[in-house]
């Protein structure tokens, strides 16, 4: 089994990939931690220890850091970061520590874990700055080869901290990028609805109810009824790579365009010549991607 720790700002795809890191058995998901992004970071944690709640997921949750983040997302997850369904109370698993120092901890202790970052990557820049020494494995939604979401150009957890993700994306570390090439490939379209319908469990009809919220809002911003449920995408990367394609490939953040910070440069084609730096997806098994997550949901009964 990997040891995973699940850096994320919920958000209700962040929650899919909340319940796929916990109960996929090729993960053994050792915490979790919260970045300001979809919210501010009392949100974000509060709306994590309730997933954990419903879910029965039983690890440290660890709060991580509020600055710099650019913006929230409330046109996508609504005010509370996580609208649409009724979640239990927080579950009563707030570490005393920080993200930081909890990741930290893990991997001292652990060694090679993984860092699955569904948010902006402001905690793992922030551990990699104070800790250059230590060598996670990173998988991360985020970025793009092509247009953005939040500007043309940018996608959203790249755009909240740019800076953040230059330092992930230079720090040698194995650094895998799954961006909105491969994420709009994971459409919720209406058989997983009916599908989560048909489970017919408590968690089975949040997630229903969270879906629904997603794809109206999805529809209204981007006129896209079947909404892309991205941040589980980067855990598959890590628990079952055999349904995505990668290539490996350059990747630089553009950190001062004028209308283009936050853009990641893919260079797919080796004009630059500059060395890969990360592994970037590009295609997805959507069928194959679907029964997974779904299997998930199913485990967690
Ligand atoms: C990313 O932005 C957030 O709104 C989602 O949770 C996802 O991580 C998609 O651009
Ligand atoms: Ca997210």
């Amino acid at each position: 089994m990997i040891p995973v720790v699940l850096d994320c700002d919920p958000g209700h795809d962040d929650v899919f990939a909340m319940l796929l890191a916990a109960a996929h058995p090729a993960i053994d998901l050792r915490a979790i931690t919260t970045v300001a992004g979809n919210g501010p970071l009392d949100k974000v944690t509060t709306n994590a220890l309730r997933v954990c709640a419903l879910a029965g997921i039983d690890v440290p949750v660890a709060a991580g850091l509020s600055q710099p983040a650019a913006g929230n997302a409330p046109s996508i997850h609504g005010e509370s970061a996580l609208d649409g369904t009724d979640l239990p109370e927080p579950a009563d698993l707030l570490a005393d520590e920080d993200a930081v120092t909890l990741t930290e901890r893990l991997l001292d202790k652990a060694g090679p874990v993984t860092i699955v970052a569904t948010g902006p990557l402001t905690n793992v820049a922030a551990l990699l700055r104070k800790r250059p020494d230590l060598r996670p494995r990173v998988a991360f939604m985020g970025g793009s080869c092509g247009r953005g979401n939040w500007t043309p150009l940018a996608e959203f957890n790249i755009w909240a901290d740019p800076e953040a993700a230059d330092v992930v994306l230079s720090s040698g570390l194995e650094v895998t990028m799954c961006g909105l090439d491969v994420t709009h490939q994971a459409t919720a379209t209406p058989d997983v609805f009916e599908r989560l319908r048909a489970m017919r469990t408590p968690i089975a009809d949040r997630m229903g109810d969270l879906l629904r919220f997603f794809a109206s809002t999805y529809d209204e911003v981007f006129g896209m009824p079947d909404p892309p449920v991205h941040d589980p995408v980067a855990v598959a990367a890590v628990a079952a790579p055999e349904l995505l394609r990668f290539v490996d490939a350059p990747i630089a953040v553009e950190l001062t365009g004028t209308h283009t910070r936050g853009a990641t440069v893919v260079d797919l084609h080796g004009v630059t010549g500059k060395p890969a730096n990360a592994r970037v997806a590009l295609d997805l098994d959507r069928a194959e991607f679907w029964d997974v997550m779904l299997a998930a949901v199913e485990r967690l009964g």
